[in-house]
């Protein structure tokens, strides 16, 4: 690559951020990602991307059944500027049903926001998405967010986050007065008061209300003097920002905020532009890093199909590794070794589609007629790469699907392998099943709904399901897949890339199988590569 451009990569990836928000639903995703948008002033007025009933569609939603339930099913990614930063923000669905299709959307980032709501701390998805995060080594900043409501006390969250996590929380910004009576914030690193103002509706740009310290003991008195008081011991504690321990995953920077009300957003904004990560050289499947500056090249991180009626398509999901990507650039598929053109490659906000002349380090592409990749696949140019598979979740929930009319075999057939290639359920064959009765496997039921939703009205093939007993799936071997298929409750069936998944009721089945048959392989799942 040519030096001029060398050195326009590597100055376009630092200045990209590209990050996920991770939390349990309700604790304020939505809200949280309407206000960083409306500070960065992509939007008008907070709503125009928030799905609950009553409100404007989100511009994430685009599934009927998304917009009945008020949840986000798809991903998309959503570009913004703050300062001199490309902000990548990848919206992560919200329901735990679709926690393989957070995993997915994951491997695309560098740094994670958790958000906790302050009355509830660390909550059970919360914890199963963080613990996602630690095993990609990402980065995490934590928000506490709702702090204008009754919630627990700061000191009491701070003990959680560091006793589930692990992680030593530093605060950036500390409460004065408590939850619910709420004065505002020290700015541990000015000293700084930052006043908390209600901002009607939420709905508008609040005004930065910056107050110095003999200002803010003026006004607050007590509260003031007790969150110094606080402040000044967490330091002395050694609970302060540094930014080496928080990059290696030792330390989370915590802030609080009130994302309903706009408050401690901009500070939000302004710490993922100063702390978070920028793109970075990313790991290929050997462990090897793949500087930015080489020839082009993407991961893809998520296929889905059907965003737009008017166009049935199906859209892959990359980020781009390394290189810069110009539309219309032929690129190769890895997995295939065949070309794919990139006609039509889109930044994708919602249904708003827009073209994407060119993309750095650090961007999520949208590429258009994507019909042969799948999540996990490599693009490049120049220089061979293979970025590593994304490993499949193990399946917790079983239910066998048949057509409804078994004339539409074909419909069948290209629905159920296009269900599968998106991830939106796992679908396992076996001999004694046929073609005509797979078993759709899935982390959450709901995933089931969608897969079934989209075979009527996507594929034109109605199907009937009916569930299975089982609740967790291990992998066997060939050898073995006999003799477990024999037992009652339990059955061997296979995924699409060949592993063979014993499907069994529950761990003393498992206990049981092991007990009389201790030479029987079973082990959890685990991608093939
Ligand atoms: P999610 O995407 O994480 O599921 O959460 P969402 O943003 O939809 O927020 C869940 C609820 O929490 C919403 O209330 C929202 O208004 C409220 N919320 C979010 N941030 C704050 C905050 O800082 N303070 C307070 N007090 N509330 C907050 P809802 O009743 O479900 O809907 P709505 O009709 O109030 O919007």
């Amino acid at each position: 690559m040519p030096v001029l451009q060398d050195v326009e990569v590597k100055s376009e990836a630092r200045r990209r951020r590209t990050f996920a928000v991770i939390s349990h639903p309700d604790a304020g995703k939505s809200t949280l990602t309407e206000a960083l948008l409306l500070h960065a002033r992509i939007i008008a007025e907070a709503g125009a991307t928030h799905g609950k009933a009553g409100r404007r569609a989100t511009v994430s939603d685009w599934m009927d059944m998304e917009k009945d339930r008020g949840i986000s099913i798809s991903s998309s990614a959503l570009q913004f500027h703050h300062r001199d930063v490309v902000l990548n923000l990848v919206d992560t669905p919200g329901h735990a049903d679709f926690s393989e299709d957070t995993y997915r959307v994951l491997t695309a980032v560098d740094s994670a926001i958790m958000l906790l709501d302050a009355a509830k701390g660390m909550e059970a998805q919360t914890m199963k998405l963080f613990e996602v995060c630690r095993a990609r080594r990402i980065p995490i900043i934590t928000v506490i967010n709702k702090w204008d409501r009754p919630g627990l006390e700061p000191l009491e969250l701070l003990d959680e986050i560091e006793s589930r996590t692990g992680l030593r929380p530093t605060p950036l910004t500390w409460p004065v007065g408590i939850a619910g009576h709420f004065h505002g914030v020290v700015d541990c690193a000015s000293g700084d008061f930052v006043r908390f103002t209600r901002t009607p509706g939420g709905s508008t740009l609040a005004a930065t209300d910056r107050l110095s310290a003999e200002e803010a003991s003026a006004e607050v008195g007590d509260d003031w003097t007790n969150a110094l008081e606080e402040v000044s011991l967490l330091e002395s504690d050694g609970y302060v920002h540094d930014q080496r321990s928080f990059e290696d995953q030792e330390t989370t920077p915590v802030l609080f905020t009130a994302a309903a009300l706009n408050f401690g957003v901009g500070h939000l904004l302004d710490t993922v532009v100063d702390i978070a990560p920028s793109a970075g050289p990313r790991l290929d499947a050997a462990g090897q890093p793949r500087p930015v500056e080489s020839d082009f090249s993407a991961h893809v991180f998520k296929v889905q199909a059907g965003m737009d009626r008017s166009h049935r398509d199906r859209l892959a999901f990359a980020r781009v590794c390394s290189g810069v990507f110009h539309r219309g650039d032929v690129v190769t598929h890895e997995a295939t070794g065949r070309s794919f053109a990139t006609k039509y490659a889109h930044s994708v906000f919602g249904r708003d589609r827009e073209t994407v002349e060119i993309a750095y380090p650090g961007d999520i592409i949208g590429l258009v007629n994507a019909g042969g990749l799948r999540a996990g696949d490599t693009l490049y140019s120049g220089t061979p790469v293979r970025f590593p598979r994304i490993p499949p979740f193990a399946p917790e929930h079983f239910r066998v699907v048949r057509p409804v009319d078994i004339g539409r075999h074909k419909q069948f057939q290209r629905g159920m392998t296009q269900l599968n290639q998106e991830g939106v359920v796992q679908v396992l064959y076996s001999e004694l099943r046929g073609q005509q009765a797979p078993v759709m496997g899935a982390v959450g039921p709901m995933q089931f709904e969608v897969a079934v939703h989209r075979m009527e009205h996507e594929f034109n093939a109605p199907v009937h399901t009916e569930q299975l007993p089982y609740t967790l799936a291990m992998q066997t071997r060939e050898e073995d897949a006999q003799r477990v298929d024999q037992r009652i409750g339990a059955e061997v069936v296979r995924r699409d890339d060949g592993a063979l998944l014993a499907l069994l009721t529950d761990k003393w089945q498992v206990r049981g199988l092991r007990h009389h048959h201790p030479d029987i392989v079973l082990e959890p799942i685990v991608a093939q590569s």
